[in-house]
Order: structure tokens, then C-alpha cells, then sequence
């Protein structure tokens, strides 16, 4: 299955880096709790992670959307497969994504639930391709900037396949 999956991040370096990631949130949230939207399917696996190590009370909801189908191109299109469960007005939120690519689709969830009166609203992303932005979107928590490469593994998928892989690789 990784015969031609080259490792970019190992999965040493994603515990490292959520464990800091977790320490940070921990400190900036002090005294709060926080609501972790995990967005589906992608950041499953980094949002439980991340929470199992944020040392505050946590809640988490889930939501789905969908920019891309099965392509590897944005359709520039964002749209809502599942929303949230619960409300988040009052909440402390921090929206939590695989990867940033075009920005659309955070810049899409932020404006949506920033319309939902939340406390306060925040990103954290696993991974970052700033030379693919076109939209602009401030991100608070950035596991690591990766190069233009299409990535998969920890969530991340090749034609839904490939999401279990522990690490982040690259197709080669
Ligand atoms: P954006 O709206 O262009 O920022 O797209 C973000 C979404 O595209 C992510 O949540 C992923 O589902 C998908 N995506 C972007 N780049 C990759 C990649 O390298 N591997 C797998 N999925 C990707
Ligand atoms: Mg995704």
C-alpha cells in the first residue's frame, strides 16, 4: 500500500508538534473551555489528538463539507454535506482542518460560523501550502507548512483511500 508513498512528515514529528500545538492551546484558552468543530473527513484523526491533550475542558462537533469531490483540482465551490449538531453561540471555537490549500473552504466555515456569534473563533490547521492560496484567511495554529505537493495519510486522502497511513507522505 506505501510502496510508492514517500514520508514528508513522520508520525514522530506530528506527536511532537501536536503536543506543542495542545500546550499552546492550553495556555491561550486558560480558564475556558473550548469547542472543537472537527471538519470532516480529513481532520479526524488531528482533532482527536489534539484534544486528547488539551488540558482544558473540551466539547467537539462535527461538520462536513465539500470543495473538491474526488478531484485533486478546488472546484472553487464549497458546499454543506453535515453541519454542526449543536449551536455555537457563546462558544470558544476553533475550527479544526487537515490542510489549507486555496483557503476557500476556511474562508467559506469562517465567515459561516462567525455569523453564529460565537465568543471567540479561531484555525488550526495540520498543514499549510501557502503558494496555493487565492483567498485570504487568518490561521492561528499551523502544524507545518508543506511545499505545492499533494499530500495523504493522518486523514489526508487520495480517492478516500489512504487516510489511514500514519505520517504524511507524498505520492510519488
Ligand atoms: P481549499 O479549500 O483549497 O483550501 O481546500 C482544502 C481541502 O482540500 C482540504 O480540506 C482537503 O480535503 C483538500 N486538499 C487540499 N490539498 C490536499 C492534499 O494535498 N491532499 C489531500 N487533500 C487535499
Ligand atoms: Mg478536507
Amino acid at each position: 500500500m506505501t510502496d510508492n508513498i514517500e514520508v514528508l512528515i513522520s508520525e514522530e514529528q506530528i506527536n511532537v508538534r501536536i503536543n506543542e500545538l495542545a500546550k499552546q492551546i492550553s495556555k491561550d484558552y486558560e480558564g475556558k473551555s473550548v469547542h472543537l468543530i472537527c471538519i470532516l473527513k480529513g481532520s479526524v484523526f488531528f482533532s482527536c489528538d489534539l484534544a486528547k491533550r488539551i488540558i482544558l475542558p473540551v466539547t467537539m462537533d462535527f461538520m462536513s463539507v465539500s470543495s473538491y469531490g474526488d478531484e485533486k483540482v478546488s472546484s472553487g465551490r464549497v458546499r454543506i454535506v453535515k453541519d454542526l449538531d449543536e449551536s455555537i453561540q457563546d462558544k470558544h471555537v476553533i475550527i479544526i482542518e487537515d490542510i489549507i490549500d486555496s483557503g476557500r473552504t476556511l474562508a467559506y466555515l469562517n465567515e459561516l460560523l462567525s455569523s453564529r456569534a460565537p465568543a471567540s473563533l479561531n484555525i488550526c490547521t495540520l498543514l499549510d501550502k501557502p503558494d496555493r492560496r487565492v483567498t485570504d484567511v487568518d490561521v492561528k495554529y499551523v502544524g507545518f507548512e508543506i511545499p505545492d505537493k499533494f499530500v495523504v495519510g493522518y486523514g489526508l486522502d487520495y480517492e478516500q483511500g489512504l487516510r489511514n497511513l500514519p505520517f504524511v507522505g507524498v505520492k510519488i
